[in-house]
């Protein structure tokens, strides 16, 4: 059975798009391979694709803030993307580009086996829940074939739009109490 390093390597590798010709780093996620948090966003923008790391621009920036802020490190949750190459100019990774790209998001969350999936904007909400919109979703729970996954609005939004980051940060305090009422 494959284990979450040969499944990065495998996506370093990858060429199963079309995306893998324009990328110039794959972006597989990082952190804590028994993490009971897993933090879902879209697909790499350019800071991730040059560094091979997820959130690593203004949005991971927030990320890191909003982590930090309910006493978490990067270190301590794993964050991954539902695509893992950039997709050129930021454009919607298309639904193909979602279903090539998809077993690997599959494994990593059957390997992690997190307690709560925490999803990043609308993109990654609705490849789990493709009829829910965000602005219904942003905040509840979900419980989708066996996993837990608690839809937030993306940094990106946030960064854009203060009332987007009020609520964000709002959501990102009750993740403590979240988990440990699952937990139970
Ligand atoms: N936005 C995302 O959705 N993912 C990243 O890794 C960076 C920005």
């Amino acid at each position: 059975m494959k284990n979450l390093t040969d499944i990065s390597e495998l996506i370093k590798n990858c060429t199963n798009c079309e995306l893998s010709l324009t990328r110039t780093n794959a972006v597989p996620g990082e952190g804590f391979f028994q993490s009971k948090i897993m933090l879902i966003g879209e697909a790499p923008g350019s800071f991730e694709d040059n560094s091979g790391k997820p959130f690593v621009g203004a949005s991971g920036k927030l990320l890191t803030k909003l982590l930090n802020s309910i006493g978490l490190s990067r270190d301590d949750v794993f964050i991954t993307n539902i695509v893992k190459c950039r997709p050129p100019n930021n454009r919607d990774p298309s639904p193909n580009e979602i279903n090539q790209c998809s077993p690997y998001l599959s494994k990593q969350i059957e390997l992690i086996n997190p307690t709560l999936i925490i999803t990043l904007g609308r993109h990654s909400l609705s490849y789990f829940a493709p009829k829910t919109p965000i602005s219904k979703a942003h905040g509840t729970i979900i419980n989708q074939s066996g996993y837990t996954i608690y839809p937030t609005y993306h940094p990106a939004a946030a960064l854009r739009q203060i009332r987007f980051h009020e609520t964000l940060s709002e959501e990102f305090q009750r993740i403590p109490s979240l988990i440990k009422s699952l937990n139970k």
